[in-house]
């Protein structure tokens, strides 16, 4: 990808290569009704293009399979651990730090640890494990995003931000007393992978400590929020990503990170914490449920491979490139007559399917349906992120609340697809956009009552509506 006369390219070559398996039309077909279509039951051999995911599916680097060689298994105070340790004290400034075996993990302890029955957890957008982890600690999350959010097509640079108008309402209004935590998302999975500004961070830190609420970070994608920041925000243009993403967390009284995202590794989480009192409880926590505090439901190995891969993916080169293609292939899908979540992110892409398959009404699901069709004619697997999944539907499976919006995201791993395998996913893309009227609705046919995505089945209706 060229911008001006500079070729932007990842800094690494490909040392080992797997195999990814091409189905013809027919057994795509069958693969797809015998797993209800519902792509979360594909096996992932009938998979081509896998964008279901960017957690725990990226490429690890020859460092860092090397460390994990090395790594040291010993129950307690293993060598893996202190280094593990040491390299995330030093990115976020936290004296303490909790490993866990991934994200959700964190949320749990520190939710349980934290929120009392009854508390808000305020939050630009809670991602779903940790809405449901507020939910299982008998608090209430409560999404404040700031509302050039809600435009899709507007380029506000920073709709990952908090509401912050909201922010002082809800902090002088009368559920002031029941706030226990603000936490920022970074960058916002739930709303089109935006980041937040710099700017927006400081103010709420500021207003929840004046306001002595505690406010922390869910620092998933901290590095490419980071990035974006240094790309988009006035005076971080010549800070390093480490040092944007450092800022970041000092902003906070602490963080929960899964590491299967920014960590460059396929399981891994921390949690992050200034206050003692806090560590104590959430360790307590940790060690009857996880692990002992040294290593919290890791192998040393993966201790290695994290301690390696967070100074990795802080390297500017690394990050401008993996920008540089998400950008690209938007750019493709754009020029296609498709509309994305603008303006792209990094992490994944959100394509607007209530707006492309504008045939189907909500309770025919034409997030799903894109999605279904995607995998139909390229083998592409990815989410839907709208009705099927967040609207309210009846004992009967009939949707009587539709969501906001009607997305797949499309989910890119790191350092595993090639710009060329991302031109092919723009190119069947483009071949659903020419014919969108080919892509059928779906009704459910059966659903679990809670955790619906994973585990719903449906079928397509009989003809396109
Ligand atoms: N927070 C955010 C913002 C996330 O995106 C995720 C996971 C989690 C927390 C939970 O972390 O999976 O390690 O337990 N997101 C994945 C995704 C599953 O596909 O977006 P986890």
């Amino acid at each position: 990808m060229a911008v001006g006369q500079q070729v932007i390219f990842p800094p690494y070559r490909i040392k080992v290569v797997e195999s990814i398996p091409i189905l013809t039309v027919e057994e795509r077909r069958q693969a797809l009704a015998d797993a209800g279509y519902n792509p979360f039951n594909l096996r992932a051999d009938q998979v081509t293009i896998d964008l279901l995911s960017d957690s725990g599916t990226g490429a690890t680097s020859a460092v860092q399979e090397a460390a994990a060689s090395a790594g040291d298994e010993s129950y307690a105070g293993a060598r893996s651990w202190f280094r593990f340790h040491e390299e995330l004290r030093d990115l976020t400034g936290y004296p303490h730090i909790l490993p866990v075996h991934q994200g959700r993990a964190g949320e749990r302890i520190l939710f349980s640890s934290l929120l009392k029955p009854g508390q808000i957890c305020i939050s630009n957008t809670h991602f779903d494990t940790t809405h449901a982890n507020v939910e299982l600690a008998g608090a209430e999350p409560r999404d404040l995003p700031c509302p050039e959010a809600m435009d899709l097509d507007s380029e506000y640079p920073f709709k990952g931000n908090l509401d912050i108008e909201a922010l002082k309402r809800a902090l002088s209004g009368p559920d002031r007393h029941r706030i226990g935590l603000v936490l920022m998302t970074v960058t916002n999975n739930g709303l089109g992978a935006q980041p937040a500004s710099m700017a927006n961070l400081m103010a709420a830190s500021e207003l929840c400590g004046h306001h002595r609420v505690p406010f922390f970070l869910d620092g998933a994608r901290f590095a490419e929020n980071a990035w974006l920041v240094g790309q988009r925000e006035p005076g971080y243009d010549d800070w390093t990503p480490r040092q944007i993403a450092t800022r970041a967390f000092q902003l906070a009284d602490g963080c929960i990170v899964s590491l299967k995202k920014d960590g460059l590794s396929a399981i891994g989480g921390f949690i992050g914490l200034r206050s003692e009192q806090l560590h104590a409880r959430c360790e307590a926590n940790l060690i009857a449920t996880e692990g002992f505090s040294t290593y919290g439901g890791l192998a040393g190995r993966d201790l290695e491979r994290l301690a390696v891969g967070l100074r990795e993916v802080v390297d500017a080169a690394y990050l401008g490139a993996r920008a540089a293609s998400t950008a690209r292939l938007a750019q493709k899908i754009c020029e296609s007559g498709v509309d994305i979540v603008q303006p792209p992110g990094i992490h994944a892409l959100y394509l607007n399917a209530g707006r492309l398959l504008s045939h189907l009404p909500p309770h025919q699901f034409p997030g799903h349906a894109l999605g279904c069709q995607l995998y139909l004619d390229g083998g592409i697997r990815c989410a839907e992120l709208g009705s099927l999944y967040l609207g309210n539907i009846d004992d009967q499976y009939r949707l009587v609340s539709c969501a906001p919006f009607e997305l797949v995201r499309l989910a890119i791993p790191r350092r595993v697809y090639t710009d060329t395998h991302l031109d092919y996913v723009a190119t069947v893309l483009a071949d659903i956009a020419r014919h969108p009227r080919r892509a059928r609705g779906y009704r459910i046919v059966s659903a679990p009552p809670v955790l619906r995505p994973f585990k719903v089945r449906l079928e397509p209706t009989a003809v396109a509506a």
